[in-house]
This record gives C-alpha cells, sequence and structure tokens, in this order.
C-alpha cells in the first residue's frame, strides 16, 4: 500500500542507500508507481524494519526534481533527488569510476577526478541532512555500502545523539591500493564517524584497520580501532569503532519455496526443452560488470570446446548479463568485447539447432531466476572480485533437489563460506577449464553431498541472521556484544 506522508515525524531505525527500495514504473498511459526492488537487501530490511517506526532515505533511480516522501507497509520512503549532473559525477563518476574499480582490486583502471570527488561530497552531505530530518533522537541509523562513505561522520557532527552503523557490500581494498586515492584520509574519517562498521570478510575489516593504522596514525585492539580524532588536516574527537565482518545472505526459505512450485519446475523443463535437451546445461548470471569474470569463463569454455572437451549437442553454457551502469565507459567497452566473444565462440563452434553459447543481455524476475537456477547441472560464478556474490548462494538455496553443481571464484566473499564448492581461481584458465570438467563429471552422490552442505549452510546464515547479527552488533558497540 503507498500513501503519500507529509508530516516531518521522527523514526527510530533510518535505512539509508544509494537507492531506494522501490523502482519506479511508468505505464503506457504515463502514469508511474512504485514496485520493490528485487534482491536480498530489501527484504532483510522489511524484516529489520517492521514493528518499529522506520524510515529508508535513497535516491529514486532517476534524474530530477525532489519526489515527496511517501510510505510503503508501513515504512517511510524518503527520496533524494540527483540532478543529470549529480548523476554524472558522483554516481556514474566518483562511485563507479572510482570507488568501484579501486576496491575490485584495479581490474580497470580507477579514475581520480576532483569534480567527481566534489560531487560526492555534496551528496553524501545531502544524504546526511535528509537522515537527521527524520531520525528520532538516540535513532539507530544503518547506511549502506560504498557510496555512503563519508555519511557517518557528516552524521555525528550533526546529530552525536544517533547510533550510527555502515555495512560494506563490496570489498575493501588492501592498504597498498586503496592508499591510491587522494582523499583516501577524507573517507576514512568519514567511515570512523559510525559506532560499527561491518564488512563481508573479516580480510575487508583487517584492510580497513590496517588502512586507518597507516594513514590516520590509528591503532587497532581486537575489533576495536582507536582513532586520537588528530591527523594533518584537524584535531577532532577521538573515536573508538568497531570493526567485524559479518557476511550477509539472502532468504533461503523463500527462494527454497519458490523453486518447489509446480510453476518453476515447469518452466526448468521448459528452458532445457528449448535449449534441445543437452545433457550438461552450463549456466552464468550476472550483472555485466567486468569484476565478474565473464570473459575468463567464457575463454576457458571455448577452449573447451577447441579441446573437444565438451560438444555443442551435448552441453550449452547459457550465459546471462543483465545490463548495468550502461553510461560508464568501462561497461559499454566490456559488453562490446563480450558481444565480440560470444560472437566468435558461436562461430567457430556451433552447429544448426545447438548454439555452443545461448547469451541474453536482459534482466529476468525472480520466477525465471529460479527456473534457470532449477535447470542448470553447472552454474559458473568465476568473479576476480566479489564481495559477496548472492547468485551463489541463490542457486543452491533453489536447488531443494539437492541436483547442480557450483563452480565458484576463490575470489569471491562467498566463498569464505561456501568450502563444499568447486572452488576456481579464474585466472588460471587451464585450472578453470579441469574444475569445469570434474563438476560436469563427479559422481553424482558425491555432487549431491557437496550440495547439500551447501544448502545446510546457507539456510542456517540465511539474510535474517545476517541482519539480526548486524543490528545486534551496532547495537552493542563499541563494546564487544556476546557470542550468541
Ligand atoms: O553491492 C554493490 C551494488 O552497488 C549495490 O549497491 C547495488 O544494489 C548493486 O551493486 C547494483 O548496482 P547499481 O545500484 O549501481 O545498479
Amino acid at each position: 500500500p503507498q500513501s503519500t506522508v507529509d508530516d516531518r515525524s521522527t523514526f527510530d531505525l533510518v535505512v539509508a542507500a544509494n537507492r531506494l527500495p522501490v523502482d519506479r514504473v511508468v505505464d503506457d498511459d504515463g502514469t508511474s508507481t512504485w514496485q520493490t526492488s528485487p534482491g536480498g537487501l530489501v527484504t532483510a530490511m522489511d524484516s529489520v524494519m517492521e514493528g518499529r517506526e522506520a524510515a529508508w532515505v535513497g535516491w529514486a533511480g532517476d534524474p530530477g526534481e525532489s519526489i515527496e516522501p511517501f510510505a510503503r507497509d508501513g515504512v517511510r520512503l524518503q527520496p533524494l533527488a540527483l540532478s543529470a549532473d549529480e548523476i554524472r559525477d558522483y554516481y556514474e563518476g566518483f562511485c563507479n569510476g572510482t570507488l568501484w574499480p579501486l576496491y575490485h582490486d584495479v581490474i580497470v583502471q580507477p579514475h581520480y577526478r576532483r569534480s567527481w570527488w566534489a560531487a560526492y561530497r555534496r551528496i553524501n552531505q545531502r544524504f546526511a541532512e535528509a537522515i537527521v530530518e527524520v531520525a528520532a533522537h538516540g535513532a539507530t541509523v544503518w547506511v549502506h555500502d560504498y557510496q555512503l562513505q563519508l555519511v557517518p561522520a557528516l552524521l555525528r557532527d550533526l546529530r552525536p545523539d544517533l547510533r550510527i552503523g555502515w555495512f560494506n557490500h563490496i570489498p575493501f581494498p588492501s592498504v597498498e591500493l586503496f592508499g591510491q586515492l587522494p582523499w583516501r584520509a577524507s573517507v576514512l574519517r568519514g567511515l570512523l564517524g559510525a559506532d560499527f562498521l561491518g564488512f563481508q570478510r573479516a580480510t575487508d575489516a583487517g584492510n580497513f584497520a590496517r588502512a586507518c593504522h597507516q594513514l590516520l596514525g590509528a591503532t587497532r585492539t581486537g575489533d576495536v580501532v582507536s582513532w586520537d580524532g588528530a591527523d594533518d588536516d584537524r584535531s577532532g574527537v577521538p573515536r573508538r569503532v568497531r570493526v567485524a565482518a559479518v557476511p550477509i545472505s539472502i532468504d533461503f526459505t523463500s527462494l527454497d519455496q519458490l523453486a518447489r512450485t509446480s510453476a518453476v519446475r515447469e518452466r526448468a523443463r521448459e528452458i532445457r526443452a528449448s535449449l534441445g535437451n543437452p545433457e550438461t546445461v552450463l549456466l552464468g548470471i550476472d550483472r555485466l560488470d567486468y569484476t565478474k569474470g565473464i570473459r575468463h569463463r567464457l575463454r576457458a569454455y571455448s577452449e573447451l570446446l577447441a579441446d573437444g572437451d565438451v560438444t555443442p549437442t551435448q552441453a550449452t553454457l547459457l550465459q546471462i548479463a543483465t545490463p548495468s551502469r550502461e553510461r560508464v565507459s568501462a561497461y559499454r567497452e566490456l559488453r562490446a568485447q563480450i558481444d565480440a566473444q560470444v560472437g566468435r565462440i558461436n562461430g567457430d563452434h556451433s552447429v544448426i539447432g545447438a548454439a555452443a553459447v545461448e547469451y541474453l543481455h536482459h534482466s529476468y524476475p525472480k520466477e525465471e531466476m529460479a527456473a534457470l537456477f532449477l535447470a542448470a547441472d553447472v552454474l559458473l560464478v568465476t568473479p576476480l572480485r566479489d564481495g559477496m556474490n548472492l547468485v551463489a548462494k541463490e542457486y543452491v538455496a533453489s536447488r531443494w533437489d539437492g541436483g547442480g553443481a557450483l563452480v565458484l571464484s576463490e575470489f569471491t566473499g562467498a566463498a569464505h563460506e561456501l568450502s563444499s564448492a568447486f572452488l576456481c581461481n579464474p585466472h588460471d584458465i587451464a585450472g578453470l577449464k579441469r574444475t569445469i570438467l570434474e563438476a560436469m563429471h563427479e559422481h553424482p552422490a558425491a555432487k549431491r553431498k557437496r550440495m547439500l552442505a551447501l544448502r545446510r549452510r546457507v539456510r542456517s546464515n540465511d539474510v535474517f541472521a545476517w541482519a539480526r547479527k548486524y543490528l545486534a552488533a551496532l547495537e552493542a558497540a563499541p563494546a564487544k556484544p556476546g557470542a550468541s
């Protein structure tokens, strides 16, 4: 249910993320409505916001004038306006042309532009102001991701009464890479405004603490980073901030249940039939992003075809690439490279009626995703670097039948939890080829055992457990919470 709200009432839980949890859908007649965004974060936040006075501050996803706040399922949505120039400089520029490549091991060259940094600072300030407008005295504020790293300190300056948490959905790089950032000290100072900083892996938390030590002179004792607040630019209030790994997850139960429905099972059979019922369906589903290792995967697969280890009548690779950040040049270049690579592989190896690679540049609703997972004998998750990779966990949750095999890059956060997967190094093409063949041909009983172990793991650490754990750590910060 949606309604507009015009009171400036205050909320005891405020979530801030670059995007709102809804997408605007414009009908043929021009009327626009809001649809809940797909994805686990929204589901997780729904669960923690339920029954509380909660608000969500975020960008509505289009350029333009500010939209009035409105209510959805009892949560106040507070849209933040970005102009076309701000989207270019803040979102496409600093977030996705500077921070994203820097935090993903410089897979492509980050650009360090002063005008982008100025926009990032301005928009983070705008977020902080929008948050304080809705936050009740003593409220908990949960800030998400790399787009909003300055918000914690800005908030603390404006409202020292708030309890402030930040969670990084992507990796935090080693100080050797992070140190490239001309504004590195400002980013660290921004984050140290929080009470609790959550990361995907212990390595990410460690990288952050090491950066604070080397670049600000902070010290770390256990999981608390202490900083006297002074650096070259200013002397400030001392900070004690807890940092820890709280790996994110998915809504296991709802995906498991969806994949059991007869409609999804029937659709999975249909998908296999449309592919010509090959012995093996290999699947890749990723945002079209250079971090995902799609080119490495295609390279390995084309060599398997060339070597004769797989044939297009026996196996099909279904590669789905969801359109993403299409105005950023590195993404446009990647798309052209993948188009060419798929064209080349199919030209060389397809036979009439059996394409070697079925490539789709589309996004799909969750029912179709569940059917694709159920139809796939092998899921190829081969990122060069990935904070977590929720697709790997979604595949596992969909395989209620104990079938399927997961090939998973060591460079994902998920690999730290999903050790029963077929782990691979995507840079090692020979090794990746061997791992794909192993996943295709391992004895079914052994494969099943792996999948059941993976399912136990994802079921016990689902997105609700993640959100509870995060909030408990935030409430207890900076003191260490109990072991529960
Ligand atoms: O976790 C990384 C992230 O930037 C999320 O914030 C976002 O949901 C996803 O990747 C997609 O990116 P974008 O919001 O830039 O389309």
